[in-house]
């Protein structure tokens, strides 16, 4: 039998196709959770994550010393083999929590682990914080998502030369020395806006002058040494992230609005949790991206029962993927069969402590006396979603729920010290003057009026909050 060949570019006919039949930037399923619940689980925290950034780190300096030090033993084999799979491997956990802005309550401290954890993959910082908000928008959409890793017909050839990153990691390198020249293909115009181009292309000159300095300086000392140390771990030590990220999509379905089919979670080991930043509850990130990864485990607890049962282990994942590989190799159509529970889902969850006003709707007044310091209620205004919140000094505001970026309310998000996240790809707004403050989102949002009392209407010109 010949199997059908898909087109997986986000640039070619596929594109079209999706977006045609309504898969791109879809209404996808979400769990039901109660709403007072959620907004525990999307609580922020410095602490917890330091702790774990300062091991992972202390780890990858140690290791690196100890590698370098017994330079010319044999010893420095297994050495660099740690070094390698910390460096180039579980890097991808940290950019990836990083770059949601989720590990860290503050956000400068995201971006401090995220720009050097993205140099470690040789993963251009803008250009892949761009392709991860398309990943999260289309998950495993065919022609929209630019991180499927294994297309179909899959083969377990391809599989295991993925563990090597022979392939990806050259490719990988290559396309940001393109880059760092300004030679731009159409998948980075797909994925990143206009005004972001001038830093990819900066980012990739970054890129490429340490390589080439650290290349300069392994000609000059005629040794591979600086090479296993900075650039090298990107592919020797890649195993590492593809033996957990393996576990995330592959030989799941295509095409489909609902992340129970398309995405896997599954129990691990404390050490590999750690190593994978919980990311093994990948169900539930990806339903929920607001949750940060050290609450995952919770976030699980609550909505396990609408969703299919987690693989055991990661053996009984291992199991599952190869078997998959197996039979789509033959036949691309073939699915895993889950027990996906049939439940209704829910969406805009979050409770609405508001009294309908009497009047024409220009107006609503709303119980402020029952929202709290850090909590959000949505109310309506001229039909127009409305978020009213309690920031961290005690006083109210009301913005737009609707994000300026997709199709998300904001009121489904966190809110974290003065600021909205979106619930969809993490973008953030200032409640206080309803300005953009992390990306995607670039546009701002409308600001209301809101009194003591709990009046709130519209100000009387337009108050969007321009671009910081
Ligand atoms: Fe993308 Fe809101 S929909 S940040």
């Amino acid at each position: 039998m010949t199997a059908a060949v898909r087109d997986y570019s986000i640039v070619g006919p596929e594109r079209d196709q999706a977006v045609e039949a309504g898969r791109a930037d879809g209404e996808w399923f979400q769990a039901d959770i109660d709403p007072a619940r959620m907004r525990e689980l999307t609580q922020r925290t410095n602490l917890r994550p330091a702790i774990d950034m300062v091991i992972w780190l202390g780890l990858a300096i140690g290791l690196g010393v100890l590698a370098w030090s017994l330079r010319g033993s044999w010893w420095a084999v297994p050495a660099f083999v740690a070094y390698g799979a910390i460096v180039g491997g579980t890097s991808d956990a940290r950019w990836h929590e990083c770059g949601h802005g989720t590990a860290f309550r503050t956000s400068w401290l995201n971006d401090l682990i995220y720009y050097p954890a993205s140099f470690f993959l040789a993963r251009e910082a803008t250009y892949w914080r761009w392709s991860h908000f398309r990943h999260h928008t289309d998950t495993i959409i065919v022609g929209r998502d630019p991180e499927i890793v294994f297309p179909r017909p899959p083969s377990l050839g391809a599989f295991a030369l993925t563990y090597t990153n022979l392939v990806g990691g050259p490719t990988l390198m290559a396309g940001t020395i393109r880059h760092a020249f300004g030679r731009l293909d159409d998948v980075t115009h797909e994925l990143v806006p206009s005004s972001e181009i001038r830093r990819v292309v900066w980012e990739a000159r970054v890129y490429t002058t340490i390589w080439m300095a650290t290349i300069v300086w392994a000609v000059a000392t005629t040794s591979l040494y600086p090479l296993l140390l900075i650039g090298g771990p990107t592919i020797y030590g890649a195993w590492a992230m593809v033996f957990f990220g393996a576990t995330q999509h592959t030989g799941l379905r295509e095409d489909t609005l609902d992340h129970r089919w398309s995405t896997r979670t599954v129990l691990m080991n404390p050490i590999f949790r750690f190593l994978y930043l919980n990311m093994n509850y990948h169900v539930e990130h990806h339903m929920f991206p607001a949750v940060p990864y050290h609450r995952l485990p919770q976030l699980h607890a609550e909505i396990a029962d609408q969703l299919a049962p987690p693989l055991p282990s990661t053996w009984a994942a291992y199991r599952q993927i190869v078997g998959a590989i197996r039979e789509q190799s033959v036949d691309p159509s073939w699915e895993i069969d889950l027990a996906v529970p049939d439940v209704e889902g829910a969406r805009g969850a979050v409770v609405q402590g508001f009294e309908w006003p009497s009047g024409d709707g220009a107006e609503v007044i709303v119980d402020v006396a029952s929202i709290g310091v850090g909590e959000m209620r949505r109310t309506q205004i001229d039909g127009a979603s409305v978020v009213v919140c309690r920031i961290d000094d005690g006083s109210l505001h009301a913005v737009a729920s609707r994000c300026t970026h997709g199709d998300a309310e904001l009121a489904d998000g966190a809110l974290i010290g003065c600021e909205i996240e979106c619930p969809k790809h993490n973008g953030r707004f200032d409640v206080r003057t309803g300005a953009p403050t992390r990306r995607p989102v670039s546009e701002p949002i409308e600001t209301f009026e809101i009194d003591g009392s709990g009046h709130v209407s519209r100000k009387p010109s337009s108050q969007k909050a321009a671009k910081p």
